[in-house]
């Protein structure tokens, strides 16, 4: 199987860039396709702790090639920040490994200053956005007066395009007491990006296509998760990108039929960042024990997390919409810290019915309705092997596979990449017809209704 794409089934932060940093081994190729610099994956790599927001985890492996699709939106001074930093570990890259999409579109200061100008026109209401001026780099994209890579190789378009920008963006700022970015300083610091940055702008729609066609095994990195999508996710407390496997067609400008499988990453439990609803968040005691075990802070923010119990409710809609042939089950020795029992939520009560899946669009009147099972009752930091597992984690991953309806693929016990066991290579995972320990999930619920 030569194309995989890796998505986040809850509200992101579910160790996505681990996992993708350890299925590289088996990629040439690492596509980002949607976001920008609001993601945050930590990799450790030997003794070093690498924080990525914008160049996908495969830069860490020298023969992997990195693509940034055009669904991405990518603040120059940013990436040349982590080029640089990478550069100083000795991990240098050149325009054979990084291309970025001239597609893609540029986070510029004014859309920093909007991002910070609507979360205080809402008050409130705000999404808790990570202030990376995502979204409105996204709404002048769907606006069509955005600002993309192929722009700043002129400079008088470009400074049309600013100027035009700002004259639309000038009135909210101006209100909410926000600084209007100068657009000649905009223009005057792309230029100096953009002569750095010039020889790695690309076709990467057309570079995926010539890898794949080549037979190269292709790996499109998501970021964020389901639930954070803006049309699968809790809108509008969601970020501004399609997070869900469907959008590495559009924001990597390849065909579904490219597409070969998909791998959920899903931690033990849950959390999420920002506003916005939350069924499953635990008392304040027991979010306590997992932010401090599980060590549940922003990788781009620092902002605490919020932490729940897992909901399998969610990740089952995870499952259906993107796909999902298998999940990465991340985080599993942190229950521990929970004690001899542990809830999940299997379902929602709602209208005096129980739906199987998160009901997105009645969770006001919705109620998780969870079942108690016995936790994780030994260390696993040090499981190597599955034939090693404790009988509580064999338990407890039968038991998410048979809520969730996929098998468990990857199971990852700590943060450093030995701490993992691989069930089954999620590269060679179909969505029907997993193999080996699997085959009574793949025949079990994952069949069921469909005749
Ligand atoms: P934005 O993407 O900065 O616009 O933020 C919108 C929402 O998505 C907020 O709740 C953020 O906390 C959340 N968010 C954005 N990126 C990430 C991420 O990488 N992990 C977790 N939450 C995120």
């Amino acid at each position: 199987m030569p194309s995989l794409v890796v998505v986040g089934t809850q509200w992101g932060d579910e160790g996505k860039g681990k996992v993708v940093d350890l299925l590289t081994e088996f990629a040439d190729v690492v596509v980002r396709y949607q976001g920008g610099d609001n993601a945050g994956h930590t990799v450790i790599a030997g003794d070093d702790k690498i924080v990525l927001h914008l160049l996908p985890s495969g830069v860490l492996r020298p023969n992997c090639r990195c693509l940034l699709g055009q669904g991405m939106v990518v603040r120059p001074g940013r990436l040349l920040e982590e080029i640089d930093a990478l550069a100083a570990r000795g991990t240098s890259l050149d325009p054979a490994r990084l291309t970025i999409s001239a597609r893609a579109h540029v986070v510029l200061p004014l859309h920093l200053a909007a991002d910070e100008a609507e979360e205080r026109r809402r008050g409130e209401r705000g999404i808790g956005t990570t202030r990376r001026g995502i979204g409105p780099c996204y709404e002048d994209k769907a606006a069509r007066r955005g600002v993309r890579f192929a722009d700043l190789a002129d400079p008088d378009r470009l400074r049309a395009l600013v100027e035009d920008a700002t004259a639309c963006r000038a009135p909210l700022l101006e209100r909410q007491g926000v600084a209007v970015p100068d657009p000649a300083e905009t223009c005057r610091d792309l230029a100096a990006a953009w002569a750095r940055l010039a020889p790695f702008v690309g076709d990467v729609s057309r570079a995926v296509h010539d890898e794949l066609e080549r037979g190269r095994h292709v790996l499109f990195e998501g970021a964020q998760g389901t639930l954070l999508d803006i049309d699968q996710g809790t809108y509008p407390f969601v970020t501004s990108s399609t997070t869900v496997a469907a959008g590495a067609c559009a924001g990597a400008g390849v065909p579904p039929g490219a597409i070969d499988g998909v791998l959920g990453v899903c931690k033990a439990y849950t959390t999420r960042v920002g506003n916005g609803p939350f069924p499953t968040e635990a008392d304040d005691e027991t979010a306590r024990k997992l932010r401090e075990a599980g060590g549940e802070f922003g990788a781009t923010t620092g902002r605490p997390r919020r932490c729940g119990w897992f909901d399998a409710a969610a990740v089952r809609r995870a499952v259906r919409v993107n796909g999902l042939a298998s999940l990465a089950l991340t985080k599993l020795d942190v229950l521990q810290v929970l004690g001899p029992e542990i809830r999940v939520c299997v379902g929602y009560e709602v209208d005096g019915a129980v739906e199987p899946e998160i009901p997105l669009d009645r969770l006001d009147r919705a109620r998780p309705v969870y079942e108690t099972v016995k936790g994780i009752s030994e260390p696993l930091r040090d499981v190597r092997s599955p034939d090693d597992l404790p009988a509580s984690a064999r338990r407890y991953l039968a038991l998410v596979e048979k809520w969730v309806g996929v098998p468990v693929s990857l199971l990852s016990v700590g943060a450093r990449r030995a701490e993992t066991l691989v069930f089954d290579n999620p590269f060679r995972l179909r969505r029907r017809g997993a193999s080996g320990r699997h085959a009574a999930v793949a025949r079990g619920p994952r069949s069921a209704g469909r005749g």
